[in-house]
């Protein structure tokens, strides 16, 4: 190999490639190499060089970031790259925020179509499962049959391609109660789990980049959007422009609910903040139309 790429690093902190890397993926992706990532995306790329026995970064780099001829080793070392870590019914004060949105929502009869709902850098799939048993188990309660839809979106490949299979380890089990997991999952034997099918109908996964795809419906708003932990590995500046985008893409009384973290001291025009603490929930307010968040 022509150059270590680790070594470049330590040695020449103005390393020329190496920041184009990291440029190119907050460009590409909207998540940024921060020093602590740093090390990480030395380790893939040299051992990428390695594997492909490619003597020259130079020509490893322009293949790569070739939006062409780079589609797939680009795909690969994003999905290697990402902090993809989830779980099911990650915070459950949002959940739970979303079982009083629907029961009212049920109750109120505000909304006669059924809800579409959509988990925004979903990952593995957990949280828009989650989703799918928190809506299903509240229009239940209110003696309602099921009407909803759910799309799963995430940059990762890989993380949309288990998802759809909708297989877990006994460990990613351990935060669900005994009857929803009898109600709601199937042993497949080796110690994993299958979402039953019923659920798994319910929900859609698309590999999706929010930063050029725009929302997976084309045709009509959302009306809950759930986004969290996805955000924070962004810029401020951006994260803003994407709830901005997000808000279009709501229907009117939508709701958004983000993370704790994702951005603090937001006062958008046309929403109303849930006033929770333990949440971050926003409501479209009944008049806005194509608004655009401040
Ligand atoms: C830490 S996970 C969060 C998963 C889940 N939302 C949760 O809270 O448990 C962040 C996810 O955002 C996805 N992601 C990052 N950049 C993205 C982008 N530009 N478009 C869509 N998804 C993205 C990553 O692939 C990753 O799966």
């Amino acid at each position: 190999m022509a150059n270590s790429m680790e070594n470049a690093i330590s040695q020449n902190s103005d390393f020329g490639y190496f920041d184009v890397w990291k440029a190119t993926i907050e460009e590409r992706t909207g998540v940024q190499i921060t020093p602590d990532r740093e090390r990480a995306l030395a380790l893939l790329l040299e051992r990428r060089i390695k594997e492909l026995d490619s003597q020259d970064i130079d020509q490893y780099m322009n293949d790569a970031l070739d939006i062409a001829k780079g589609a797939q080793e680009w795909s690969d070392l994003i999905d290697s790259l990402l902090v993809k870590e989830t779980s099911f019914f990650r915070h459950q004060p949002s959940m739970d925020y979303v079982k009083t949105w629907v029961r009212d929502a049920v109750r109120e009869k505000s909304i006669s179509e059924p809800l579409w709902i959509w988990s925004l850098g979903c990952s593995t799939g957990e949280e828009a499962y989650s989703l799918a048993i928190t809506v299903e188990q509240a229009m239940k309660a209110e003696g309602q049959e099921p009407r909803y839809g759910i799309i799963g979106t995430d940059i990762s490949r890989e993380a949309v391609f288990h998802a759809r299979r909708g297989i877990y380890r006994e460990s990613k089990m351990a935060v669900i109660d005994k009857p929803i997991n009898s109600a709601y999952f199937d042993p497949v034997g080796s110690g994993l789990w299958r979402v039953k099918a019923d659920l798994r109908r319910r929900v859609c996964f698309l590999t999706s980049n929010i930063l050029t795809d725009g929302s997976p419906l084309v045709r009509r708003k959302m009306h809950l959007i759930y986004c969290q932990n996805m955000l924070v590995y962004f810029r401020r500046w951006k994260r803003r422009e994407i709830i901005g985008q997000l808000s279009n893409h709501l229907d009117n009384q939508g709701c958004l609910m983000l993370g704790l973290g994702e951005l603090s001291n937001w006062l958008p025009s046309g929403f109303t903040r849930v006033t929770q603490r333990n949440i971050q929930a926003y409501i479209k307010d009944k008049t806005v139309e194509q608004g655009e968040a401040r």
